[in-house]
């Protein structure tokens, strides 16, 4: 794996992400069993509020069959075999990691979706897959890991066709960190770099060339949906041992317990922002 690739793994969500066969596992669903889409949804989503956030892109992005769609930032495949499966568009899935890129083709193969999902395994700063232009183009919980935002812009730009929408869901810095909090988002949530307040958000946008841009603050629900989160994981904590081992359930437990803080000290705030490429 690259550099750049590997280094993501002081983030622990990214640790052992091979962990979903224990979730099908202890649903008794063997490994190579077909699979649907929304067998996978409690487990396959690295954003918040799940598929209602994909329901969200959908609509912003006014996706239909025919749509053609890049995913950047794809993870391990979640939000496109969501969309394959309901709306039957056409995913592109970028992702920088090789292992969460090849359990997402793996997992889609499954649901008997590789027809409908493409994934490549590769950097949006490189540009879309092979300088292709698409429909719509949506990327959840992925800028924060960036920290080149002028050139990542200037891809997502590049990546559409004249006319097409761009979905993001992101944060925005609402107050500075101290030291620990700084030490927390470079290592344990591999931020690539300053994270922009909304205002600067706007202007780099618009800065990029994108149009109608609607920015929603989901500060409020993204934090509720972390602190559950943290409190779901913690109740179960010894079933999560039992499925996954001490060391990948200490290690998750403790990166849910980072972002709990960083919402309620009041560093970090959540935005869905809607653009569009004149
Ligand atoms: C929090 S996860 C979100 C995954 C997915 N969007 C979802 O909602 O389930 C962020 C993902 O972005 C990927 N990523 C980070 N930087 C990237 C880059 N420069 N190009 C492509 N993918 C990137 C990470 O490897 C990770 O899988």
């Amino acid at each position: 794996m690259p550099d750049t690739a590997q280094s993501m793994k002081s983030m622990k969500l990214y640790d052992q992400v091979e962990r979903i066969h224990n979730e099908l596992r202890a649903l008794g669903i063997a490994d190579d069993a077909p699979l649907t889409a929304a067998d996978l949804e409690p487990f396959d989503s690295y954003h918040y509020l799940g598929a209602e956030a994909v329901e969200s892109a959908a609509t912003a992005l006014r996706l239909t069959r025919d749509s053609r769609l890049l995913d950047v930032g794809s993870g391990i495949g979640g939000s496109a075999r969501h969309l394959a499966a309901k709306i039957g568009c056409h995913v592109t899935a970028l992702e920088l990691q090789t292992d969460l890129d090849a359990l997402s083709a793996e997992l889609n193969a499954r649901c008997g979706l590789a027809g409908r999902i493409e994934t490549v395994c590769g950097d949006i700063l490189d540009g879309p897959p092979d300088g292709r232009a698409f429909d719509a183009l949506m990327s959840l919980l992925v800028f924060i890991h960036i920290g080149d935002r002028q050139r990542l812009l200037a891809q997502c730009h590049a990546a559409l066709k004249p006319g097409g929408r761009i979905y993001i869901e992101d944060f925005h810095l609402l107050r500075a960190p101290d030291a620990d909090q700084q030490c927390d988002l470079s290592v344990k949530v591999r931020c690539g770099g300053p994270i922009p307040a909304a205002a600067t958000y706007k202007a780099q946008m618009a800065e990029a060339g994108f149009a109608d841009i609607v920015f929603e603050d989901m500060t409020g629900r993204w934090s509720d949906f972390c602190r559950e989160r943290l409190r779901a994981f913690r109740a179960n904590h010894a079933g999560n041992v039992e499925k996954h081992g001490q060391a990948v359930t200490d290690g998750l437990e403790d990166f849910f317990r980072v972002i709990v803080g960083l919402f309620e000290d009041g560093v970090l705030g959540g935005l869905r922002i809607s653009a569009r490429r004149p």
